[in-house]
């Protein structure tokens, strides 16, 4: 592959709240690995400058201004992982800048200004990496092929997705209008799925908000958005899927997905941003087969490698802004669904993922109980 820019990548990181600290990990690798330098740090809260010498171990321009973030020019990138009301605004400003860019999810909490920063990426020609960065991990990879290309459980039929806790103690604005559990949590669910079963054409959903007083940061405050959804997907032909999601789940021992196909049927284990592995049966070998998690440390911030490995080696973006914009579209209509009692078309229509397939990390199965053994396989 050919150099599309010398490295390392130049980052400045916008936002140092609790997400800066697994992200740190994978700055300090890329770092290591000479193929990123961060050259300034950003929080609007000040009090937030210790923690550059605290997670990445050394001390880094400091401001509490993004635009000068922006300014710079030994910025290439920004990593975006301010509250999700700020995400919008900064990445379309970075991106006007001239930055490559990955922000949390969600990329906005609006569609209109969603659809501009996919715009804009390509106007400018700049890389935008939406989280969540689900469709990553080895076990994504591995299950989306045996599923979508291999088609081992026939066509997918109808499906269940959940990913829910008790909600952060921290950042009140996880409970303000425009946070909520289905932008922080169901957009894994609603993200995997899409990738697995297409484009959702319709959407239904009741939500509500089941504790309506918490106490965050220390002080009791009032829930402005819901915290409990049960949705419904629609992707066409008769196929549906659920997703339950909510800060109402004090744990649980289900599959993250469970796909029901023509066929047979997969589940995906874990959580579908740490993944455990997947099983699978086929009504004509009835019994589990067991892929374990080709990669345990797999890390859900691995978008950030991702932006690095585009920019400056021009891999494939496989975390399509396109995509996010859908699943965006998905959970506000969801919203207005459960607002209104009626079911809303979804009009956007997401791009399939464009994996390498021969590329892709295939588990060799054992029965439940037994130890998977991984390998890299390559298709001729
Ligand atoms: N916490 C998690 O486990 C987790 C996991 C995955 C993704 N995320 C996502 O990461 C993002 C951040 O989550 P968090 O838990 O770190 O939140 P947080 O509240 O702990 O941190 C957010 C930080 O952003 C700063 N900020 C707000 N507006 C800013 C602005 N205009 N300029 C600069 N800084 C600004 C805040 O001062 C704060 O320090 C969210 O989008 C969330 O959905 C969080």
């Amino acid at each position: 592959m050919t150099s599309r820019m010398a490295g390392p990548l130049r980052l400045g990181v916008i936002g140092l709240g609790s997400v800066f600290e697994p992200y740190s990990k994978s700055i300090r690798d890329l770092e290591y690995e000479g193929l990123l330098e961060t050259t300034i740090l950003c929080d609007v809260d000040a009090s937030r400058a210790s923690r550059g010498q605290m997670f990445l171990n050394r001390a880094l321009p400091f401001t509490t201004n993004y635009q000068e973030v922006l300014d710079r020019v030994d910025v290439d990138a920004v990593l975006v992982i301010t509250s999700m009301m700020e995400h919008a605004e900064i990445a379309a400003a970075a991106l006007r800048a001239g930055k490559h860019v990955l922000v949390e999810k969600p990329m906005s909490t609006n569609l209109e200004t969603a659809a501009q920063l996919v715009l804009l990426a390509a106007e400018c020609n700049r890389t935008l990496v939406c989280a969540p960065h689900v469709v990553l991990s080895p076990t994504y990879q591995a299950l989306w092929k045996k599923v979508v290309v291999d088609k081992e459980i026939g066509s997918v039929l109808t499906a269940r997705a959940r990913y829910g806790w008790s909600g952060p103690s921290w950042g009140q604005w996880f409970y303000r209008t425009g946070g909520g559990p289905l932008f922080d949590l169901g957009v894994y669910n609603i993200t995997s799925l899409v990738g697995l079963m297409g484009s959702v054409q319709r959407v239904t959903a009741m939500a509500g908000t089941a504790i309506p007083e918490r106490v965050v940061d220390g002080e009791s405050i009032k829930v402005e958005n819901f915290d409990n959804f049960q949705i419904l997907l629609d992707f066409g032909d008769s196929r549906f899927a659920s997703v339950t999601t909510g800060f109402t789940m004090q744990d649980y021992r289900s599959p993250a997905l469970e796909l029901y196909g023509l066929t047979g049927v997969a589940q995906m284990l874990g959580d579908d941003w740490a993944p455990q592995g997947y099983e699978i049966t086929k009504t004509d070998a009835p019994g589990w087969t067991l892929y374990g998690e080709a990669d345990p440390t797999w890390p859900w911030t691995a978008g950030l490698r991702h932006l690095v490995e585009c920019v400056l080696h021009e891999a494939p973006l496989l975390v399509r802004p396109e995509h996010a914009y859908h699943c965006l579209e998905v959970m506000i209509k969801a919203q207005i669904a459960a607002e209104t009692g009626k079911s809303q078309d979804v009009l956007s229509r997401a791009p399939a993922i464009p994996y390498e397939v021969d590329e892709i990390y295939i588990q060799t199965g054992g029965k439940v109980g037994h130890d998977s053994r991984i390998r890299r396989h390559r298709e001729v």
